[in-house]
């Protein structure tokens, strides 16, 4: 992962968030409050782990962050349980004996990039596609699901993808996320009960 030591990252640093992308979750949250106390949530990419740390302050000692990542998620605390799995390989069945179902599931993932914009799009489409699935299987009815993509052609197929399944579905651009990256993030609210 790329460090860019502005701003975001020493305020990162000051408040004891291992990573500036917790402000990029943080700005959603504080404009559409999906995350609440005491839920049950799903945070895919989760290394170095500032999302569940956010995500557990806010859920708070009765929820849960079940924090997934090919590499360890370093961060502790007692709501969140740490998962070290590539995600192509993580069952449904798996997380359901964590807890059978999930009231938000995040998605930060993001390929490891070649510098080869239509390649890293077309990984990072793959990798939000694949959380969407999960999202899919383990959400309950009226879920949110907030997901990170790379910009490019395969974005509004993607985008109609949730639609499917979500009532809504928005294109959030966060004031911290570089205006130079190619990432934006959706938020998908109000999981449908009867859509595959
Ligand atoms: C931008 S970082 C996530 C930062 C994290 N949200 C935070 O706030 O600390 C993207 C993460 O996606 C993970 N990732 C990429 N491909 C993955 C896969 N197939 N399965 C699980 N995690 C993956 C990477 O290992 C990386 O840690």
């Amino acid at each position: 992962m790329k460090k860019v030591r502005d701003h975001y990252f020493k305020k990162a640093k000051k408040q004891g968030f291992p990573a500036r992308s917790v402000y990029k979750l943080e700005e959603a949250q504080k404009k559409h409050r999906f995350l609440k106390p005491g839920q049950i949530v799903l945070d895919l990419g989760a290394y170095p782990g500032s999302w569940s740390k956010y995500a557990a302050g806010v859920a708070g000692p009765k929820g849960l962050v079940v924090a997934v990542d090919i590499q360890k998620p370093g961060v502790m605390a007692d709501n969140i349980c740490l998962l070290q799995k590539d995600v192509y390989d993580l069952k449904a069945s798996k997380l359901r004996e964590i807890s059978p179902y999930f009231d938000v599931v995040l998605s930060d993932m993001a390929p490891k990039t070649t510098g080869r914009k239509d390649v890293d799009h077309f990984r990072s489409v793959a990798l939000a596609e694949r959380a969407l699935v999960l999202a899919k299987e383990l959400l309950k009815p009226g879920g949110t699901f907030f997901c990170k993509v790379f910009q490019g052609e395969d974005l509004p197929s993607f985008r109609d993808k949730c639609r499917e399944s979500f009532r809504s579905v928005r294109v959030v651009k966060p004031k911290s996320s570089r205006p130079e990256s190619v990432e934006l993030f959706l938020l998908c609210m109000g999981r449908k009960q009867h859509t595959g």
